[in-house]
């Protein structure tokens, strides 16, 4: 069986900015001939882009945090079957605009619901596949929030308040450091074209020298 595709997630809070850097990471690889698949979370299959506007959209409706989590992994497990694990095993590069880091830092630690089901989840839905690279975008939540204000309208996650997005914050940053090398902290707050150059280092390490992954 011939090598599987590296599976790439990119995260961070709010405005970090991860949209932006995906888009600067796709036209890299593309222009290096690497064959790729670009997709987001929530989303990314019809089902998963249903249950993100669920989950996005201000509303009445009170969504309990465990449901909240459940339907963050309803979405994934669609995602991995339809679209993640097929690209994969076809030897196509996944760039995913975040993944199960997203639900640790927002459901474990900005709803306060812990590691415990999220790693139970991600054991039940994963299969063993975790992502062989993560580009974390970190920046205080301030700035991430302000740009995400200057693009328009809120979304049900960005009118939390400030502490939510500083356990946000935080869990991303801790599970980083705690972990392997599968983590890039790229500082978010600079100017765009330093983010730009961070991200042109990574991309040209990844090219000269992929990491090993099981088939
Ligand atoms: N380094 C930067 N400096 C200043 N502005 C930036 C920088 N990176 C991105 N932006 C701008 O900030 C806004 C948010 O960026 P982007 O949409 O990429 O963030 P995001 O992390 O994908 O947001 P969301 O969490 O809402 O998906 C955009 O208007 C983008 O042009
Ligand atoms: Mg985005």
């Amino acid at each position: 069986m011939s090598q599987r595709g590296l599976f790439i997630t990119l995260e961070g809070g709010e405005g970090a900015g991860k949209s932006t850097a995906m888009a600067y990471v796709e036209k890299r690889l593309r222009e290096a001939n690497v064959d790729i698949v670009c997709t987001r979370e929530p989303g990314g299959t019809r089902l998963g882009e249903q249950l993100r506007e669920t989950l996005l959209a201000p509303s009445e409706i009170d969504i309990d945090p465990l449901a909240e989590l459940l339907m963050m992994f309803a979405a994934r497990a669609q995602h991995l079957s339809e679209c993640i694990v097929p690209a994969l095993q076809r030897g196509q590069w996944v760039l995913c605009d975040r993944f199960t880091d997203a639900s640790y830092a927002y459901q474990g630690a900005g709803r306060g619901l812990g590691e415990a089901p999220v790693s139970a989840l991600e054991e039940l839905v994963q299969n063993g596949l975790r992502p062989d690279l993560t580009l974390l975008l970190d920046v205080p939540a301030e700035i991430g929030l302000s740009r995400a204000r200057g693009r328009g309208a809120l979304d049900r996650f960005e009118q939390e308040d400030h502490a939510f997005f500083e356990r946000v914050r935080q869990s991303y940053l801790s599970r980083a450091r705690r972990s392997s090398g599968r983590y890039q902290i790229i500082d978010a707050s600079a100017e765009l074209f330093e983010v730009e150059s961070s991200l042109q280092a990574v991309v040209e390490d990844l090219l000269a020298c992929p990491p090993l992954v099981d088939s």
